[in-house]
């Protein structure tokens, strides 16, 4: 049932905050602002590294992940697509945990990659929406994402939400190695806890400039995604949404590749969204857009309010979000990458829900 929403994908897009705070209250505990204790279900103090596998979306929540893994809990990670990490013979060691992050849980190269590392002797944790699902039931410790089902073919919910859980593990993999203190703990969930709330004034603040916005990327043959840290895997999923459900070529890239390559690309016909939050990379990453505007390039910029204010280079429009924490800015960038892809498809009238050459489930590699 889409309820009052013309596609699943809309009525997904606009679940988010109801189904990410499902998510967080079973990985923390809002009373006393810390980490639940059932992250200990892998045990990360005693782990020597984590791989990570996945495919799609689920790769690039994985990709957040990362860096939220190096970051707090000082835990090095190896992440590949699931297709090439099941057949690199990567040499693994029993103190070595691995995490596989699907939504449908029955993804063929993400399910070969558990089982080549459950031969390895490694502890195996399940990113999972399905939890009757083939992954789910393979793995040693399963940490469902709460999302509810997810009809759309392009995903929406189900990546918040494996954010949303990647955070909180991250969080307790911190905690459990000491890395981070019981102040910032608290400090984190407190942020993390107000985010539904900030998605909902997000979605209806953004929503008409998204919808106008469309007008113009439908017009477009390609589109190039730029972003720096937690920001480069969302770059990679905005380009992987537009080409999903518009047919529009676009790529995602670290913001720092652009002179190695992509910047031949740029002219007065291909917009450059920069996705780009007022953190430690802004800087760098603005330096990058002035080169696009240089050349002539037409940017779409999406920051926050600190980072409009700091910036006074031209754009074509300059989406302007809430200052956030670092941690939650994923999930909050996300909602503006999701709703253009869905407005240019439905202006374009693709079949949003089912796009061309594309299954829900790849149970076949
Ligand atoms: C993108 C998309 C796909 C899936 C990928 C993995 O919108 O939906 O890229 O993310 O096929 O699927 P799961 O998560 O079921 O393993």
């Amino acid at each position: 049932d889409k309820g009052n929403h013309r596609h699943f994908m809309e009525k997904e897009i606009y679940e988010q905050p109801e189904v990410i705070s499902h998510a967080l209250s079973r990985y923390m505990d809002f009373a006393s602002n810390t980490i639940s204790d059932n992250i200990n279900a892998i045990d990360f103090k005693a782990t020597s590294s984590l791989a990570i596998s996945a495919c799609g979306t689920a790769y690039l929540a994985g990709l957040v992940g990362k860096y939220w893994f190096e970051r707090y809990a000082r835990l090095p990670v190896e992440i590949d697509v699931a297709s090439e990490f099941r057949y690199r013979e990567m040499p693994l060691s029993p103190s070595q945990a691995a995490l596989f992050i699907s939504q449908s849980g029955e993804t063929a190269d993400t399910l070969a990659s558990l089982r080549y590392c459950k031969d390895h002797g490694l502890k195996i944790g399940a990113v999972v929406n399905v939890r009757e699902s083939t992954i789910a039931r393979e793995s040693d410790a399963i940490f469902p994402i709460m999302a509810g089902p997810e009809i759309g073919v392009a995903s929406t919910k189900a990546f918040t939400c494996q954010l949303a859980v990647l955070a909180s593990l991250a969080l307790g993999a911190g905690k459990a190695r000491g890395t981070i203190s019981a102040e910032q703990e608290r400090e984190l969930v407190r942020h993390l806890a107000e985010m539904p709330r900030i998605m909902s004034r997000v979605l209806n603040l953004i929503q008409p400039q998204m919808e106008s916005l469309s007008r113009e990327l439908s017009k477009c043959r390609d589109v190039l995604y730029l972003g720096r840290g937690t920001s480069f895997p969302l770059a990679m999923e905005g380009a992987l949404k537009l080409k999903e459900i518009s047919y529009i070529h676009a790529e995602g890239y670290a913001a720092g590749e652009l002179k190695h390559g992509p910047i031949a690309l740029i002219d007065e016909n291909m917009p450059v969204i920069v996705i780009a939050p007022f953190d430690r990379f802004f800087d760098k990453t603005v330096s990058n857009m002035q080169e696009v505007a240089a050349r002539g390039g037409r940017i779409i910029f999406i920051t926050d309010e600190a980072g409009a204010a700091a910036s006074k280079l031209p754009t074509m429009a300059t989406i302007v979000l809430p200052d956030v924490n670092e941690i939650i800015a994923p999930m909050i960038f996300s909602l503006p990458i999701q709703l253009l892809a869905y407005h240019t498809a439905v202006f374009m009238g693709t079949d949003v829900d089912q796009p061309r050459n594309l299954a829900k489930s790849v149970t076949v590699e």
